[in-house]
């Protein structure tokens, strides 16, 4: 019987990891199945207990249970207790070990898929909720020059900030008026709402990239946004779904997949 993975949400039916760690198997020649589980809102540890007792060897958690991995690990990495999340469990026996690979898949997509350096870059953090709690860290070690966090409810966007030591400022919308930065991620949820971040005009710098952690949707407002204030280069979430499953993989099989192959073909499915 092959070794057996899955992925816990609610909805979990659009998600595409079973697509993407189908492919990693093929391509990295490893037998597993890796199925979708759809959890009761207040049942992802009887869905996940249920899972590990047919001998499932490890989940993703997808929305909205980040919050309910974490509790359910019986030892977290590092970036996992500071994203208080967790998207990937790995069952050792009794032992359940809780990763968060987000802030790697994003980190990952920005330098491998998109080509760019974020060291010594100014970068801009856009919303405080658990999406850009997730990614701070793997930010903050690349080096930026600095790391911006703005947030429409200014509190949050402070408190944030003083988890992570230091590295990180927080302001409002306003407080960006005359800034620039190299590199603009939309981590708020206002794309869902076909809504837009109240950006003030002239925080793109030359040549900036303009990321949408959403994927899925085309030109979100946020980068039909951008693009309408001459950005060139624009990516969705898409490059960061890919790279967070290989970090997942490497996870539970110790083998990297090779990426590029697995997101071209996602593009052309969603095409
Ligand atoms: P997630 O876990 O996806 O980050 P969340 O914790 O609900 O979700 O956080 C949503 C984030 O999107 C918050 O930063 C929120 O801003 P507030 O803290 O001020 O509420 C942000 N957000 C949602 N809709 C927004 C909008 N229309 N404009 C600006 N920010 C928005």
């Amino acid at each position: 019987m092959p070794d057996q993975y899955a992925v816990v949400g609610n909805p979990v039916a659009h998600s595409k990891s079973p697509q993407i760690h189908a492919e990693f198997a093929r391509l990295t020649g490893q037998d597993l199945t890796y199925e979708r589980l759809l959890a009761p809102t207040a049942g992802f540890r009887a869905t996940v207990d249920a899972f590990r007792a047919r001998g499932g060897l490890g989940v993703n958690a997808t929305l909205p249970f980040k919050g309910d991995a974490f509790r359910y690990a019986t030892r977290l990495s590092a970036r996992a207790r500071e994203a208080r999340a967790v998207n990937t469990l790995k069952f050792e026996g009794d032992a359940i070990f809780g990763d968060n690979t987000d802030g790697a898949g994003l980190v990952n997509d920005i330098i491998r898929n998109l080509g760019r350096t974020i060291p010594g870059r100014r970068v801009l953090l856009l919303g405080a909720g658990g999406a850009a709690r997730g990614v701070i860290r793997p930010l903050l070690e690349q080096q930026p020059e600095c790391l911006v966090l703005a947030n429409r409810t200014i509190s949050k966007a402070l408190g944030l900030a003083q988890d992570f030591a230091s590295g990180v400022e927080a302001c409002t919308y306003a407080a960006l008026a005359q800034r620039h930065f190299d590199l603009v991620i939309n981590a708020t949820s206002a794309s869902l709402a076909g809504a837009l971040p109240p950006l003030p005009p002239g925080v793109f710098a030359q040549g900036a990239l303009a990321y949408d952690m959403m994927y899925g949707m085309g030109d979100t407002p946020f980068l039909a946004y951008a693009r309408a204030e001459g950005v060139s280069a624009l990516a969705d979430g898409m490059g960061m779904l890919v790279e967070q499953a290989a970090e997942s993989f490497l996870i539970w099989r110790e083998l990297r997949p090779d990426t590029a192959p697995v997101l071209k073909l996602l593009r052309q499915t969603a095409a």
